[in-house]
């Protein structure tokens, strides 16, 4: 089965605008991204209208909450027949394992990722919070507690990657955002990383939003991209 390694960021605040960048892609090179801005508008009727035109779709909210009510959270998310869902690690063992057992009960099983650390989050407001350690330590202990709570991986720059993935091996799902292909600008990320650059890091999934959706032609910008990344595979450090 074909197994598109782009996953195109949805961030839109309406349904009209997201639907006139898909109708400009193809399910064969891409899945799709809708995370709480466009959920919260549009709902799961555009879910919808995505997967009938042929999309997967990663539902990127990050649920965090008490075990029980994050567990039910994301059974009501797998029935919407959504290819991946996560949740952010920072809720604990419990909570992870939780999620992990409500999905398992699901008919249909999205890939469950979990959130370590938000790069938004540097060593000062870890400090802020009572958290004495820096964001590489949390976000390694994070990904081995979401590993060992049964979870199919993480959201996780490129830059770490490598080193999860050489702790946790090939099977251990990496999501990297923060992709800037060779000639493109970086908006408003610091830490980019080449799609080439991100599978070779060991990324199993690229997440790209502006690169393709402001580009004049988004399809050429998605063809190019994965025409950069056909057979990058993972390169040990
Ligand atoms: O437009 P751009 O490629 O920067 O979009 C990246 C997407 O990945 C956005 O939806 C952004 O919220 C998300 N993201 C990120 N950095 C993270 C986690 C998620 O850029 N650490």
């Amino acid at each position: 089965m074909n197994d598109p390694k782009i996953i195109i960021a949805l961030d839109y605040p309406a349904s009209a605008p997201a639907l006139s960048l898909v109708d400009r892609l193809q399910p064969g090179l891409c899945r799709l991204k809708v995370g709480k801005e466009l959920f919260t508008a549009a709902g799961p009727e555009l879910l919808d209208r995505l997967m009938q035109r042929g999309f997967e779709i990663f539902l990127d909210l990050k649920f965090h909450d008490i075990p029980n009510t994050a567990a039910q959270a994301c059974k009501a998310a797998a029935s919407l027949g959504v290819w991946m869902i996560n949740v952010h690690a920072l809720g604990g063992r419990k909570m992870l394992e939780a999620a992990r057992d409500a999905i398992d009960r699901c008919a249909h099983r999205p890939i469950l990722i979990a959130v370590t650390m938000l790069t938004s989050m540097g060593q000062q407001d870890l400090a802020d919070i009572g958290i004495n350690a820096t964001p590489a330590e949390m976000v390694l202990r994070l990904a081995a507690i979401a590993r060992e709570s049964g979870l199919d991986g993480v959201v996780c720059s490129a830059q770490e990657a490598a080193l999860l993935r050489k702790q946790f091996g090939s099977e251990f799902c990496l999501v990297t955002p923060g992709i800037r292909p060779a000639l493109a600008g970086h908006d408003d990320q610091s830490r980019v990383m080449t799609p080439q650059a991100a599978m070779q890091a060991g990324s199993s999934y690229l997440v790209i939003g502006r690169p393709v959706t402001q580009a004049a032609d988004p399809l050429q910008a998605l063809l190019d991209i994965n025409k950069e990344i056909v057979g990058a595979r993972f390169i040990a450090p």
